[in-house]
């Protein structure tokens, strides 16, 4: 027989559960987002999400029982992501699970948000992809770690301003893109010719910064467009050609930092494997670049499909590690928001 765990994630704006096995077989999957919601702001407020979280996790949970065709008397497990992510989205998944627990006697389980990015590599290519560099590129993060097994990562450097994936949406705001900005710009961005703006590529040339910094670039796109002057974007007329190009050109310059120092990560650790999870790894530019990149210097690489790479609750299957070793979590267990780097 084999053991299930009901996976509960809500660090952000999607509200997912899914039901995984120890062979890494996933039975069921739901992922509930809140782009709606939030699109008008241009990026996530948080105390929606909060709320739009407590209205959509017992309906996602029953859903996705009813797709697995499960009770919860079948399951082995509860899991939950407890860290990092937003305080009062985090709060309600755990909630739910430590409920649920209770209710049902079952173990409950803590998930690294950062580690199951990665975890979903593992899941999606059904095998073990440990000791590797982990590169997360999400709206939250864009950090490079040594990850010495599922659950121990080294941090070997990261964004020290602005996420890749925030650069995404904030350039999709200037754009009058939707939102979420990554797949608005890259389509926009197909268009486009990416030589048209020469975007500056921070830290790219120093072979010895493992890093990053986005909002330069940030302003570069909106100079670029609006000049030095104040500006209100929605009165801005830009044509579809403009609009194209300044996407194709942003998108180029961040990809080619993403890239470039992934595949430094990869030669200053030795370690002869690259995984990358994060909603930002679902852009076809930086997956086809970085597979022409790994293959140059006959690195093994594994990104995850993109509905792998984007938050949901599979990548929680993480926990069948913690089910293994009997790292079991008690009803004192809290939130940690903020875990930017540790890991
Ligand atoms: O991992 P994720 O779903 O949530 C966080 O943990 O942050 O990542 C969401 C981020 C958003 O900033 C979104 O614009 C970006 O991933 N994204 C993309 C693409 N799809 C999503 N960025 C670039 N290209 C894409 N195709
Ligand atoms: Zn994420």
């Amino acid at each position: 027989m084999c053991q299930r765990i009901l996976t509960i994630e809500t660090s952000c704006d999607e509200t997912a559960a899914a039901v995984v096995t120890d062979r890494l077989d996933v039975l069921a999957s739901v992922v509930a987002s809140q782009d709606r919601l939030h699109e008008r702001y241009g990026g996530v407020v948080p105390e929606i999400a909060a709320r739009a979280h407590v209205e959509r996790i017992l309906p996602v949970i029953d859903e996705t029982l009813r797709r697995g065709e499960l009770k919860l008397a079948d399951l082995d497990g509860i899991a939950v992501v407890n860290t990092p992510g937003l305080a009062g989205s985090l709060l309600v998944g755990v909630a739910a699970a430590k409920a649920l627990c209770v209710a049902t006697g079952k173990p409950l389980l803590a998930v690294n948000h950062l580690h199951a990015h990665i975890y979903a590599c593992q899941i999606a290519d059904r095998q073990n992809v440990f000791p590797c560099v982990g590169f997360i590129v999400s709206g939250g993060h864009t950090n490079l770690y040594h990850c010495v097994s599922p659950t121990q990562f080294r941090y070997l450097g990261g964004t020290i301003d602005d996420a890749a994936g925030e650069a995404f949406d904030k350039v999709a705001a200037m754009l009058q893109l939707p939102y979420p900005g990554g797949p608005s710009v890259s389509a926009a961005a197909a268009a486009g010719n990416a030589q048209k703006y020469p975007f500056p590529r921070p830290f790219l040339r120093d072979h010895n910064r493992l890093g990053f910094s986005f909002s330069g670039l940030k302003t570069a796109v909106r100079y670029a467009i609006a000049g030095t002057g104040k500006v209100d974007f929605s009165a801005l007329q830009l044509s579809d050609r403009e609009t194209a190009d300044v996407a194709a050109s942003f998108q180029e310059a961040v990809v080619d930092c993403l890239v470039g120092k992934a595949m430094l990560a990869v030669q200053q650790t030795g370690l002869g494997r690259l995984c990358v999870g994060g909603g930002v790894a679902a852009n076809t530019l930086f997956r086809e670049r970085l597979t022409t990149a790994c293959r140059q210097v006959d690195t093994e690489l594994h990104i995850a499909p993109p509905q792998l790479c984007t938050d949901n609750a599979i990548m929680g299957g993480l926990a069948i590690e913690h089910l293994k070793a009997g790292s079991l979590e008690t009803l004192e267990l809290d939130v940690l928001p903020g875990l930017v780097r540790g890991a």
